[in-house]
């Protein structure tokens, strides 16, 4: 587990938590970071890094204990597998919430802790997927 440094924005709605250097990150492939309340596990796959909350939201497991599979991190527990990027799971049609995740200018990984994924985003991701 890491403890990282956090920094704000200006406005204070972003909350960059620094998880690491992108090398070190990629090399790990899936670990979680703790702020707080928050434990969200990090995934670096296929030339990106992803970020969700570790505990599943179906029996919470843990996710970091789970296997990457077809872009999915497919949950130990009862196997729901949900999107990297957004978290949706096709077949029960819900969402484990998610973070934005950026790479700096000097190879740091950021998660921004204040973009948790709410219902509304359940709701857009179930909108796209019928379009
Ligand atoms: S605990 Fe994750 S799928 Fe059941």
């Amino acid at each position: 587990m890491v403890d990282g440094t956090v920094a704000s924005d200006t406005s204070g709605h972003e909350r960059w938590l620094d998880v690491g250097d992108v090398v070190a990150v990629t090399k790990r492939r899936k670990f979680v970071v703790a702020d707080g309340e928050a434990t969200i596990v990090i995934v670096a796959h296929d030339g990106g890094v992803f970020a969700m909350d570790n505990i599943c939201i179906h029996r919470q497991r843990e996710l970091v204990k789970g296997v990457v599979l077809r872009d999915r991190l497919v949950c130990p527990g009862h196997q729901w597998a949900f999107e990297l990027g957004t978290g949706w799971e096709a077949v029960k049609e819900e969402c484990q919430p998610t973070y934005a995740v950026r790479v700096t200018d000097t190879g740091r990984v950021e998660v921004d802790l204040a973009s948790r994924t709410t219902s509304r985003s359940v709701a857009a991701v179930a909108e796209r997927d019928e379009t």
